[in-house]
């Protein structure tokens, strides 16, 4: 495994790279932040471009990455499906393909990141479809930044940022809870956090009221990864019992399996029966261990976790926001073929 198998490949799944792929990204994140730190330039994708195709909303992802790409000498291009010519559905008449966008597309640039997931797609599974029809056909990367799947570049800023605050995280306890918030949340994060975590041999407990299920080819995933990694994973109902001896915590809302079948709505109903589901500072304060704040952001405060939690020494949760910078610049110079 050479450093330079990473260029031309791209970022889909968690499990799209291998444990040592990802080892590798985090020594040249490392590399990169020592560089940031240092204000040293580090041009290592002069002239290239990094196309961004955003079908939903974002903040952190879309601003790490665009400062990513300056920070490397190179440009990228925010992309508004709404001024594109692009049609999802495939069809006669619906507008281009996705053949022919990715085709074209690849002509101009060095890499395409995309975010599908939400209200932008139909059914569970569509974004996760529509990214690989794009690498497919893209002869350049495709990075995941967020599907209603998977969140790659969360992930692997979260097990970055957990060996960078804890050092080994072998054997250290991660709780993902579901938490309560009016906003009907996708599971990529979730997902991608307990996927990564059980890859690095951590005890992973996802805890969640029995209708919040994660996706069952996920699950199965995980306790892969944790039987090959010596670590563990484990689904509980009981949010209180799951955060008993917790190293870190991460609270937040996701939808049901029946998310694209029921609506909304009815997703809002199934969730307001749990609304004591919080990560409180009281339980915080119980736990005989830290309980580190770790969220992705954007968190609701107030719901998924109280105000108190977010602000206190035990949160992470601005400088995991900032990770995403880093990481991301190792991620585009592995795949896009920058030299470190
Ligand atoms: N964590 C994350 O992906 O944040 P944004 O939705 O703001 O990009």
């Amino acid at each position: 495994m050479s450093w330079f198998d990473l260029k031309g490949r791209s970022l889909i799944s968690e499990l799209d790279w291998t444990r040592e792929e990802y080892d590798i990204a985090m020594k040249v994140t490392d590399q990169m932040k020592g560089l940031y730190y240092s204000s040293k330039p580090h041009p290592y994708l002069e002239y290239k471009t990094f196309a961004m195709l955003f079908f939903a909303g974002s903040t952190r992802t879309r601003m790490s990455f665009e400062t990513a790409m300056t920070q490397l000498g190179g440009h990228s291009q925010f992309m508004n499906p709404n001024t594109m010519r692009l049609s999802l559905e495939d069809k006669p008449g619906a507008g281009e393909t996705v053949k022919d966008t990715a085709k074209a597309m690849a002509r101009f640039c060095d890499g395409i990141g995309i975010r599908l997931l939400d209200d932008e797609i139909k059914y569970y599974g569509h974004g996760d479809e529509v990214m690989r029809k794009f690498a497919e056909h893209a002869e350049v990367p495709i990075i995941n930044m967020a599907s209603d799947i998977n969140h790659p570049c969360q992930s692997l800023t979260d097990i970055y940022t957990m060996r960078e605050k804890l050092g080994d995280v072998k054997g250290k306890k991660i709780v993902i809870t579901w938490a309560y918030t009016p906003w009907v949340r996708g599971r990529c994060s979730v997902q991608g956090t307990a996927l990564i975590s059980a890859m690095y041999g951590m005890d992973v407990v996802v805890a969640n009221p029995p209708e919040f299920d994660l996706d069952p080819n996920v699950i199965k995933q995980c306790h892969d990864l944790a039987s090959n990694s010596c670590g563990s994973f484990e689904i509980v109902h009981d949010m209180d019992r799951a955060l008993d001896g917790a190293t870190v915590v991460f609270p937040r809302n996701w939808f049901t399996g029946k998310r694209y079948d029921i609506g909304k709505e009815e997703e809002l109903m199934l969730a307001q029966k749990y609304q004591d589901w919080r990560y409180t500072a009281e339980q915080q304060k119980k736990l005989c261990a830290p309980g580190y704040l770790l969220q992705c952001m954007p968190i609701d405060r107030g719901h998924e976790a109280d105000p108190e939690v977010c602000d206190n020494d035990l949160s992470w949760i601005y400088d995991q926001a900032e990770n995403r910078l880093h990481t991301q610049k190792a991620i585009l110079t592995l795949t896009m073929g920058g030299r470190v």
